[in-house]
């Protein structure tokens, strides 16, 4: 397949170094300020050497890299609320071409899902989007799988920045602030963590699998989520879970129609109390009971396997 790529952070960037071992050829590679463009295949090295020493991927305009050649637009810009810009536009653009779409930008299926259902209805595209949950987890490919119609409940850790801290406060007894700084400078936590411990990622991601539960019958957005944050939790509250044999963990749940993210004392040795950077998604199935995906929910190439699944799963 030949792929553009837009967003060239660290997914995007991942994205394209890793196409040629999937058997891909990578047409475009944008980032906000510029693109390269070769309907033959770019230079990934040099674009993103480009990218490191001149803070840039080329000197075409970004928008050449929506209207080159290609099959599939990989779509890994920022996530942005409300409108989901420029993400949805991106999306539209692709689609309305006939090409085919991957998200890993989760802005327009958690905020915008139906327009983009539609829009997919309307085209020769398709949209997947499993990088847009869990990273590398096949959370949405196994709700495909299993059937949607047999999937009573989802809940689980979607937010590895979230589950760093809450877990490095209970094994060294340290408060939020500490543990953030932490975090901060091993790269987990993004400069502005704001979007990870107020719990507003986790939710984008439960709305979206509230979305692919839902099947069309409703759409849901951000603003249907019941959400908390940890940024109030004090060190003391892990303490006295602890003493319990317990532990808090943030979790996210589709129960009943309802999406819901917050703080919640699990029991130390549940499955649910994954430690680090970990994901977990527990399914809860109609006929077979429960069941778990887990592994890196976050990180460049972790997610990029995810949008490089997803490519696989469309034809030409
Ligand atoms: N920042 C997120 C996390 C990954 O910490 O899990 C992207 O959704």
């Amino acid at each position: 397949m030949r792929l553009a790529v837009v967003g060239a952070g660290a997914v995007g960037s991942s994205v394209a170094e890793l196409a040629g071992e999937y058997g891909h050829t990578v047409t475009a590679l944008a980032d906000s300020k510029g693109a390269v463009v070769d309907p033959d295949g770019i230079d990934v090295e040099s674009a993103l050497a480009a990218k490191r020493t001149d803070g840039v991927v080329g000197s075409a305009a970004p928008e050449d890299a929506l209207d080159g050649e290609y099959d599939v637009l990989v779509e890994a810009t920022p996530t942005t609320l409300g409108d989901a810009q420029p993400g949805f536009g991106h999306v539209r653009a692709a689609l309305e071409r006939g090409r085919h779409v991957v998200l890993a930008n989760k802005g327009p299926v958690a905020e915008r899902y139906g327009e983009v259902v539609e829009l997919e209805r309307d085209s020769d595209g398709e949209v997947l989007f499993e990088a847009t949950v869990g990273g590398a987890m096949p959370v949405l490919s196994t709700i495909d799988d299993f059937g949607p119609e047999h999937i009573t409940a989802a809940r689980g850790v979607l937010n590895g920045t979230a589950n760093f801290i809450l877990s490095r406060m209970a094994a060294e007894g340290l408060d939020y602030e500490h543990v953030l700084a932490e975090a901060q400078d091993l790269g987990v936590a993004e400069a502005d963590p704001t979007f990870d411990v107020e719990g507003t990622d986790a939710a984008l991601k439960c709305v979206i699998v509230a979305n692919v539960l839902a099947q069309g019958d409703r759409e849901y957005s951000l603003e249907d989520a019941e959400v908390e944050g940890i940024s109030t939790i004090p060190g003391s509250a892990l303490e006295l879970a602890q003493e319990d044999g317990r532990t808090i963990r943030l979790i996210g749940e589709v129960v009943d129609g309802e999406v819901r993210v917050g703080p919640r004392l699990v029991p130390e040795n549940a499955a649910l109390a994954v430690s680090g950077t970990r994901n977990i998604v527990q399914f809860e199935t109609e006929h077979a009971g429960r069941l778990n995906v887990s592994g890196r929910g976050a990180g460049g190439p972790e997610t990029a396997t995810a949008v490089l699944a997803d490519v696989g799963r469309l034809s030409e």
